[in-house]
């Protein structure tokens, strides 16, 4: 059974954390995403790298397959793979909610977005740093959640890019003029020090990898740790609102 987000959150756009597995502790991933989305998280962004879109390689369904068995209920797939079709299926078997593609990942990004919805998870559009955002015009109702990357995609751990804020304003815009419920999602370099700037730009949904798996030990648990990264992004947000 796929999580109702709607019993958490409203759809309409409360901002989410999004802890990237990519930084976690892969020996204790189930612990990890556990103690993650006890920390307060909202879901889990899962990115799927495969040496050939991107010059990485990290996991695929059958771990997703393994972590949903172990009871993790909400997950963002962010598939970086080329050619992308066939994956989506085997992604929608594990049980993914949300799944993000790349335009340049897909002969058809339409058709791919459609494969998406009608295996009943929620359609994603990513965007990389030289990707440019007229690519959702024509896609606008085919997605559910657009993707802004911050960094180029392929590592954690990166340096946030500015130039991205000016591409979720553009997003944002699009978004607004659609009327449609649809998640902006901003991913690489997000921390303490860039996440407000990337809502005050018009995201709603802030994936972070390093900033909470790299959480400093503090000497309790690591649920504290990840609890206290959490909160101190939270706390950002809200000294945006006015
Ligand atoms: C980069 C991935 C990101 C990345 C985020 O290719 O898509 O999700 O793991 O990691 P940080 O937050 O460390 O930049
Ligand atoms: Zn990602």
């Amino acid at each position: 059974m796929r999580h109702d987000f709607a019993d958490r959150r409203s759809f309409a756009m409360q901002p989410w954390i999004a802890p990237s597995i990519l930084a976690a502790d892969f020996a204790r991933l189930g612990e990890e995403v556990d103690d993650v989305l006890a920390a307060g998280a909202d879901l889990v962004h899962f990115d799927v790298m495969d040496n050939h879109y991107v010059p990485n390689l990290s996991v695929g369904p059958l771990v997703l397959e393994s972590l949903r068995r172990h009871g993790l209920a909400r997950v963002d797939v962010h598939l970086m793979a080329k050619p992308v079709d066939r994956l989506i299926g085997d992604f929608i078997k594990a049980g993914a909610d949300f799944i993000s593609i790349h335009p340049e990942a897909s002969e058809h990004p339409h058709r791919s977005l459609g494969l998406i919805r009608e295996g009943g998870a929620k359609a994603g559009l990513a965007f990389n740093p030289g990707t440019p955002i007229a690519f959702l015009e024509p896609l606008i109702e085919a997605v559910d959640l657009v993707l802004v990357m911050s960094v180029n995609p392929g590592f954690g751990g990166q340096a946030f890019l500015p130039s991205s804020l000016a591409k979720v304003r553009a997003a944002r815009r699009l978004i607004d003029a659609s009327g449609r419920e649809i998640r902006l999602q901003i991913d690489g370099g997000i921390q303490r020090d860039t996440i407000a700037a990337a809502f005050a730009a018009g995201a709603d949904t802030f994936v972070a990898g390093s900033a909470i798996f790299g959480a400093p030990a503090s000497g309790g648990t690591r649920m504290d740790d990840y609890q206290a990264v959490i909160a101190a992004l939270r706390r950002e947000l809200d000294a945006q609102r006015p």
